[in-house]
């Protein structure tokens, strides 16, 4: 793998600028500059000429790898990318950038929440997904498997997916969480390609060495698939973004601004020169 680090900089850098502030209390947490460059390229690569599902993706690894081929940094990328994500403020500023990249890719995003099944239109026709979920430290890694299982329910037979959780070998709880994810993709009909461990770091203030690992599962048996999508049980919605953090919002909605295409006007005001003679 080679490429212009500056070019490929330079194009992540305008995906991060289209992104909306993360909001901590859902784990929107972002990704760093240089671990997107990573990622992404690696996306491009795995799902070179395929259609993928991003289930959330507040990072914009999606727009990153299409991005990156789209500046001619490298030749290769997806044919086609999804996203399902349950904050508005995401999935419009995902259309926005996507506008500009439409002749080299097809760029989808809707509004969705794992906690409710995966509609008709998404069932079973996608070549890969993608998740960064919340990492499950309070849920016995719940959050992880419920959206490990609608990428599943999201993709053809034979497929991939990129899953991106915590690993820290000196945490028990992100190695227990990685175990049962990987049973769980076992139990789905996935066997383990590859996995690169503790490789991304984030904007965490409270613990800005916790890294995640890519893990990418390949589906080699159908007969293990699912053929429907349900809701999520209610006890599986506890914690799921922390402790006393369950899930209870269906979607984050944007607010409207009379300043488009500029800072919120509802986080600043403007105070006006004094008006000179002459
Ligand atoms: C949970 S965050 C994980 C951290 C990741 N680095 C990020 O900030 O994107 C990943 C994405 O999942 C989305 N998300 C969170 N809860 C969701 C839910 N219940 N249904 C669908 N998407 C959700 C967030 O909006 C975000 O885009």
């Amino acid at each position: 793998m080679t490429f212009d680090l500056r070019n490929a900089i330079n194009a992540i850098s305008d995906v991060v600028q289209n992104r909306p502030p993360p909001l901590r209390e859902f784990d929107q947490i972002y990704m760093k500059v240089a671990d997107m460059v990573i990622q992404a390229e690696y996306v491009a690569r795995v799902f070179d000429n395929k259609s993928v599902v991003f289930v959330g993706d507040g990072d914009g690894i999606a727009l990153s790898a299409a991005h990156l081929k789209a500046q001619g940094v490298i030749e290769y990328g997806p044919k086609s990318i999804t996203l399902l994500d349950f904050d508005e403020r995401i999935v419009t500023s995902f259309r926005r950038f996507g506008e500009k990249l439409r002749d080299s890719v097809d760029i989808f995003a809707y509004l969705y929440n794992v906690a409710d099944p995966l509609p008709r239109q998404h069932f079973g026709v996608y070549d890969g997904f993608h998740i960064n979920p919340p990492w499950g430290a309070s849920n016995g890694g719940e959050s992880v498997t419920a959206f490990l299982e609608r990428g599943s329910q999201a993709t053809k037979e034979k497929s991939l997916g990129i899953v991106v959780i915590a690993d820290d070998p000196d945490l028990p709880w992100t190695q227990s969480v990685l175990r049962d994810t990987q049973a769980r993709a076992m139990e789905l009909g996935y066997l383990v390609a590859e996995m690169q461990p503790q490789l991304h770091l984030y904007h965490l203030d409270d613990n800005p060495d916790l890294r995640s690992c890519s893990c990418l599962f390949r589906r080699v048996d159908a007969m293990c698939m699912e053929t429907t999508s349900e809701p999520l049980s209610n006890s599986r919605l506890r914690n799921f973004y922390g402790r006393e953090s369950p899930l209870r919002v269906k979607y984050v909605r944007e607010r409207v601004t009379l300043n488009t295409g500029r800072e919120s006007d509802r986080l600043y005001t403007l105070e006006s020169l004094e008006v000179r003679n002459g």
